[in-house]
C-alpha cells in the first residue's frame, strides 16, 4: 500500500481542511462576534470539539485500514448491528462536492475577469455579479466542468501522486500568496483598523449562540464527519505521532483563517466598504475595491482569486476520496473507474444544483422557500456532517470498550492526555454538537 509521507499527510489534511468555508466565514464571525474575544472561544472549541472528533476519524482509519464504510461495519458488535452504517456519512462528500465545485467555477470566472477589468462602480459590481450567477448558465456549466474535470484528474494519479503531490505543491504556493498579500496589507494605513476589528476583544458579545456558532465553525472548518480524515489515516506514515500531526493541522488551519482575516479587512477598511460575508464579500466588494486600485489591484485580485481557487481544490478532491475508496476496496474496482462514477454522480448533482442559483430554472429547483443550492448547504453543514460527529462520539466513547480504544491510541494518545480526551469524547463533545445542530435548525 502506498501511503503518505509526513509532510504529504500533514499537507494534505491541512489541504483538505483550508478551504473557501474558513477563509470566507471566519473572518467575519470574529469581527461580528467580539474580536478577540471569539477568537479565544474558537480556540477552545476547535481544540475541545475538533481536534478530539479529528483524533476519533484519525483513530478509527489507522485501525481498520479500511475505508469508511468497511471500517465502521468491522467496528460494530453484533447487538448493536445498525452502527456497520455509519459509513453512509461518505455520501455527504459527494454532496459537498457538488455545491463546492460550483463556488470553484464562479472563482475561476472571476479570476479572468481580475485580468481583463472588472467594474469600478458598486453599481456596476453587484449588477455584474446578478448577471453572470443569474443568467450565464453556460460560463458556469464550463467553469464547474474545469474545476470537476481538474479534481478528477488528481483523485485518479490515487492517494501519493496525486493528492499528496497536489498539496505538496500547491499548499507552500497558498501560503506564499497569502504571506505576499499579508506584507502588502500590512503597509496599509487601514490594516491597524482590520487588527483592531479582530483582535480586539469584547466579551460582552460571548453568547451561548456565538459558542454554538464557534463550535459549528470548528467542525466545518476541519472537514469533519464525511470520513476524509478517516480515509486519508488509511495512509498515514505507519509512526509518527499522530496526535501532533492533528494538532499541526488545526494550528495550521487557524492560522491561514487569521491572515485571511487581517488581509480581507485591511482592503474593506481602506475603502471604507461594509465588513459582509461570503458571496457578497468575494464577489462584489472585494473585487470593486481591487478594481479601484489601478494596476496593483488587477495584481492582487489575481493572486486572491488564484490562493481561493486552490485552497478550494485542495478540499474538494478530499471530499470524494472516502466514496472513491469505499468502491476500489469493497468492489474491486479500478480506481479509474470508481473515480468515474463518484465523479460524474458528483457533477451533475453540481449542474442540477448550480441551475438553482439560475433565474430560469430557480422557480422549479426551489423546495419550501430555499433552492437546491441553499438546500444541499444546509442539510450537509447543519445537520449530516454534525450528526456523524455525535455518532462517532459515542461509537467510540460508550460502545468500544476503553482498553480497545486505549490500545488503539498505539501509545501515542496516553496518560492524562488519553483520560482528557475520553472525557470530552464522551460527555462534552456530543452535547455541545447536539446543542449546535438544534440551534442551526
Ligand atoms: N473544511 C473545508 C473548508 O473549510 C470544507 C469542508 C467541510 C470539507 N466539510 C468537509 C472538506 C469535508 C472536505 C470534507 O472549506
Amino acid at each position: 500500500m502506498t501511503r503518505f509521507s509526513k509532510a504529504g499527510f500533514v499537507l494534505s489534511t491541512a489541504g483538505s481542511a483550508i478551504g473557501l468555508g474558513g477563509i470566507w466565514s471566519f473572518p467575519y464571525l470574529v469581527g461580528q462576534n467580539g474580536g478577540f474575544a471569539f477568537v479565544l472561544v474558537f480556540v477552545v472549541a476547535f481544540l475541545v470539539f475538533g481536534v478530539s472528533v479529528f483524533i476519533i476519524e484519525m483513530l478509527f482509519g489507522r485501525a481498520s485500514g479500511q475505508n469508511a464504510v468497511s471500517t465502521f461495519e468491522s467496528f460494530a458488535p453484533k447487538h448493536l448491528g445498525f452502527l456497520k452504517y455509519g459509513g453512509f456519512m461518505v455520501i455527504s462528500g459527494v454532496l459537498i462536492f457538488s455545491f463546492y465545485t460550483v463556488v470553484l467555477g464562479w472563482l475561476v470566472h472571476y479570476m479572468f475577469l481580475s485580468i481583463f477589468g472588472m467594474p469600478t462602480t458598486l453599481e456596476g459590481a453587484k449588477n455584474l455579479w446578478g448577471n453572470f450567477a443569474s443568467s450565464q448558465i453556460l460560463w458556469q456549466m464550463l467553469w464547474l466542468f474545469v474545476i470537476v474535470a481538474i479534481c478528477a484528474y488528481i483523485l485518479n494519479r490515487g492517494v501519493k501522486a496525486g493528492i499528496e503531490k497536489l498539496n505538496l505543491i500547491l499548499m507552500p504556493m497558498l501560503l506564499f500568496i497569502f504571506l505576499g498579500l499579508l506584507v502588502y496589507s500590512t503597509l496599509q494605513d487601514a490594516f491597524w483598523d482590520s487588527f483592531k476589528f479582530l483582535f480586539q476583544p469584547d466579551f460582552s458579545k460571548i453568547t451561548s449562540e456565538v459558542v454554538i456558532k464557534a463550535i459549528g465553525q470548528a467542525f466545518f472548518s476541519l472537514s469533519l464527519g464525511v470520513g476524509v480524515i478517516l480515509t486519508y489515516s488509511n495512509s498515514m506514515p505507519k509512526h509518527g505521532n499522530f496526535v501532533r500531526f492533528a494538532v499541526m493541522v488545526a494550528l495550521l488551519n487557524f492560522f491561514f483563517c487569521l491572515i485571511a482575516g487581517l488581509v480581507i479587512f485591511t482592503f474593506i477598511f481602506s475603502y471604507g466598504a461594509e465588513p459582509t460575508e461570503g458571496v457578497g464579500l468575494v464577489f462584489v466588494s472585494l473585487p470593486l475595491i481591487f478594481a479601484n486600485m489601478g494596476v496593483s489591484g488587477q495584481v492582487i485580485a489575481f493572486l486572491f482569486f488564484v490562493a481561493l481557487i486552490f485552497a478550494g481544490i485542495t478540499s474538494a478532491v478530499s471530499m470524494l476520496e472516502p466514496l472513491n475508496s469505499y468502491l476500489i476496496e469493497r468492489y474491486g474496482m479500478k480506481r479509474r473507474n470508481a473515480n468515474f462514477i463518484s465523479v460524474l454522480c458528483a457533477y451533475l448533482l453540481g449542474v442540477v444544483v448550480l441551475l438553482s442559483n439560475t433565474a430560469v430554472f430557480s422557480e422549479d429547483l426551489t423546495f419550501f422557500g430555499k433552492n437546491l443550492f441553499d438546500w444541499f448547504v444546509y442539510i450537509t453543514s447543519s445537520f449530516m456532517l454534525p450528526f456523524a460527529g455525535v455518532f462517532m462520539c459515542i461509537y467510540m466513547g460508550w460502545i468500544l470498550p476503553k482498553e480497545r480504544v486505549y490500545a488503539m491510541g498505539e501509545g501515542y494518545l496516553k496518560g492524562i492526555y488519553f483520560e482528557g480526551w475520553y472525557k470530552v469524547i464522551r460527555y462534552i463533545a456530543p452535547l455541545g454538537i447536539l446543542l449546535t445542530m438544534v440551534s442551526l435548525i
